[in-house]
């Protein structure tokens, strides 16, 4: 029970990847604090990890799209004496469509929640992770992140590598404070995901080599962040992918990407 008695607050604990966060994290004995906007789905969960597991939970509908969202969440947090242990911010979306397909609402919402809310989370929690001399943050960033872009769901790839390169500052600033930092990059991973963004046609024509159920996933990324491996790609298909696109000269890569994700990516939002 590597977590036993900590508090892990994960992001996005509805469905996907974060609520198997939430299942992997309770087996190992930690309480939990389930973000996303749907309460239901929470308290659901919620109810079912605390009868299974013994812990304790706690749920907070937020959307983090709104800029205030994070500082209410500490808020709650601090009224309850609660003090986070592990942070994992997951929670996010993909918004098909060219850049200008998109108001600048959409995309400003996309940034607040991929981009500032992992941050302000982070910032707001991280004090307390290095005053008390233990932390694990994994940021659910993406293959997409470490890949050139590509036309078609224009700042999804850019919001991931924001997440990569701030996971690499965070562990090198971190690593003699107890605090353990990962960026976790998922390819094709069972989920809602591809639902929610209405491209579940498209990807289902892709070959089923090319996707992962969440749970090797997860369970890869903690292991992945307690040995310090701070950019961790699961997945024998998506570390080819990764290494392939990096020892490629960079407009051949670019031209592999560009051709694969036409083959996934909603070109009209
Ligand atoms: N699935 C993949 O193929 C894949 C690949 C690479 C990376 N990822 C990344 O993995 C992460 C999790 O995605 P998933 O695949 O698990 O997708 P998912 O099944 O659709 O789950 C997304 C989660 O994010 C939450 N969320 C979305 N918008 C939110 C908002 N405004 N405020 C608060 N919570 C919000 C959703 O909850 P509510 O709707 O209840 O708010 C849900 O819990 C994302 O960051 C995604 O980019 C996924």
């Amino acid at each position: 029970m590597t977590y036993q008695g900590k508090w892990a607050l994960i992001t996005g604990a509805s469905a996907g990847i974060g609520k198997t966060f939430a299942e992997k994290l309770a087996a190992q004995g930690a309480n939990l604090v389930l973000v996303a906007r749907r309460k239901e789905r929470l308290d659901a969960l919620g109810a079912a990890l605390a009868s299974e597991h013994g812990v304790s939970v706690k749920s907070i509908a937020a959307d983090l799209a709104d800029p205030l969202a994070p500082e209410e969440i500490a808020r709650s947090l601090s009224n309850d004496n609660v003090n986070i242990d592990i942070l994992v911010n997951n929670a996010g979306f993909g918004l098909p469509g060219v850049f200008t397909d998109n108001s600048w609402r959409a995309h400003r919402d996309f940034i607040e929640l991929m981009v500032t809310s992992y941050a302000h989370l982070t910032h707001l929690l991280l004090p307390g992770m290095v005053d008390r001399q233990y932390g694990r943050i994994i940021q659910v960033a993406s293959v997409a992140g470490l890949v050139p872009g590509s036309s078609g769901h224009t700042l999804y790839g850019a919001s991931k590598a924001f997440l990569v390169s701030f996971a690499q500052s965070l562990a090198a600033e971190c690593s003699d404070k107890g605090v353990k930092v990962s960026a976790l990059c998922p390819g094709f991973t069972y989920s809602e995901f591809h639902d929610v963004n209405d491209t579940r046609s498209l990807v289902s024509q892709l070959p089923k080599y090319m996707f992962m159920d969440a749970a090797p996933v997860v369970e890869g990324a903690l292991d992945a962040v307690e040995r310090e491996h701070v950019v961790y790609v699961p997945g024998a298909w998506n570390k080819f992918t990764a290494w392939l696109v990096k020892a490629l000269p960079r407009p051949w890569g670019a031209a592999m990407v560009k051709k694969q994700s036409a083959k996934f990516r909603k070109k009209n939002g």
